[in-house]
């Protein structure tokens, strides 16, 4: 299993370019199956689980080839609707595919994709709205299998918790249904707004896009369209994050500032310095720590939960104690324990992290356990006395384009390594 070495204490300088957002790319590449014509997307980041979701696209007779960082996704001539397991197990997000799916082949067959390791993440809300939309929904033999013979109908959806892949699996279905859907209580991320973009540019009417009530009114059939995916902003927050912690002057470009407000604006509170261009986040060689911090992670526009890992290895080298709460999922701490390996002084009650800081970190061996808490792992090895090993950086690999060499830009010192299978 691939590993990091870290060698910390090595300072950051320079410019890092931000990559599209996995978590955009991700309900798009989906999407590319509510029509028959090529859809172009443009800056797609090379991760796993954009890799994965290609393959479940194979598994559902389309094809997607790579042109000079286009992927062109083609529809195939089969009407195949089953997403297996092995695929379905490796990333949860598979489940984006079940209301294309019900919309244009008109049934589905998508393992479910059981327990995760950041909580238990089921995906009722999907099956229950997409059940309002007339889908004929059952669990066998561990797969969700959905019929809607006469096609999906408009409906009326509350939501009963803000859910971001369950107002974009909505929001693809009801593209297709016919008539009115009403969606309320939506997640007004920016990944679900790029996604009602590119329905849009395919010929979706989509109203209230970017508010939490849309309304959709269905089409007959959709066309291909061309559209670039919006930048990475939990990528972009973690190099904001590496940056402060070990940097000295580093540009981080390519991004969309205006969609990190709650992490800019926590860090300005805690006296970290910042610039804060059109498309780029500058920040300066910190010249005092930053004080500690309270902050509960939120939906969209509040403090990402996605961010709330890296931003804890930033307290654990803050003046003070730090509160940390985690708000949208209910076992999103086990980095904690890890970082705890390395020296930091952290407890949790219940949902909050008490960080005391600063506390000197020493290089030892982690585990990474699920892609944000890898991220947190890498920043902590920045700043570690010597050398952190992480271990199962496939984590990283998921969702992060390149972590390593885009450091090593900065001037890191990481190298990844396979130790083969015994060690
Ligand atoms: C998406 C993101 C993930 C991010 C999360 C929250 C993708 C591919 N993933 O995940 O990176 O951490 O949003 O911003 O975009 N819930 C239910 N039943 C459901 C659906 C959700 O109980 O049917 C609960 C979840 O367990 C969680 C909360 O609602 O506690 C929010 O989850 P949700 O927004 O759905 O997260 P994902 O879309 O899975």
């Amino acid at each position: 299993m691939e590993k990091f070495r870290i060698r910390g204490g090595r300072r950051l300088r320079g410019e890092v370019r931000i990559s599209g957002a996995k978590n955009a790319a991700l309900p798009c590449l989906a999407a590319t199956l509510l029509t028959s014509e090529p859809v172009d997307l443009y800056g797609l980041p090379r991760v796993r689980d954009i890799i994965t979701m290609e393959k479940v696209l194979a598994a559902l007779g389309e094809s997607c080839e790579q042109h000079d960082g286009v992927t062109r996704a083609i529809a195939g001539r089969g009407d195949a609707f089953h997403a297996p397991y092995e695929l379905v197990r490796t990333m949860r997000a598979s489940v984006l595919v079940l209301g294309p799916l019900l919309a244009r082949r008109r049934r589905a067959r998508v393992a479910l994709p059981g327990g995760c390791a950041i909580g238990a993440r089921p995906v009722d809300f999907h099956l229950q709205a997409l059940a309002r939309l007339g889908a004929d929904l059952r669990v066998e033999s561990g797969d969700v299998v959905g019929e809607a013979p006469q096609g999906l109908r408009g409906a009326e959806i509350d939501f009963p918790r803000v859910t971001v892949t369950g107002t974009e699996n909505l929001l693809m279905a009801a593209a297709l249904a016919r008539g009115r859907t009403i969606l309320r209580n939506c997640a007004l991320e920016p990944e679900v707004t790029d996604l009602a973009q590119l329905l849009t540019a395919m010929g979706a009417r989509i109203v209230g896009i970017a508010t939490s009530t849309i309304e959709v009114e269905g089409v007959d059939a959709l066309r291909g369209a061309a559209h670039t995916i919006v930048p990475d902003r939990i990528e972009a927050g973690t190099y904001v994050i590496a940056a402060v912690l070990a940097g000295a002057g580093v540009k981080i470009s390519g991004c969309r500032p205006d969609q990190l407000g709650a992490l800019l604006a926590v860090l300005r509170e805690v006296g970290v310095s910042l610039s804060v261009l059109a498309d780029t986040i500058e920040v300066p060689e910190q010249a005092v720590p930053p004080r500690a911090a309270s902050l509960v992670t939120a939906e969209y526009p509040g403090f990402a939960t996605d961010l709330q890992a890296q931003f804890l290895t930033l307290a654990t080298q803050a003046e003070g104690t730090s509160a940390i709460t985690e708000a949208i999922f209910e076992n999103r701490f086990q980095h904690v324990l890890e970082l705890k390996r390395l020296g930091a002084s952290i407890e949790v009650e219940g949902r909050t992290a008490q960080v005391h800081g600063p506390t000197p970190l020493d290089g030892a061996a982690v585990m990474a356990s699920d892609l944000r808490a890898s991220a947190s792992l890498v920043l902590a090895g920045l700043v570690a006395k010597g050398d952190t090993v992480v271990d199962r950086i496939y984590h990283l690999d998921r969702g992060y384009e390149a972590m390593e060499i885009k450091l090593n830009g900065l001037g890191a010192e990481i190298e990844r390594f396979n130790p083969g299978p015994y060690l």
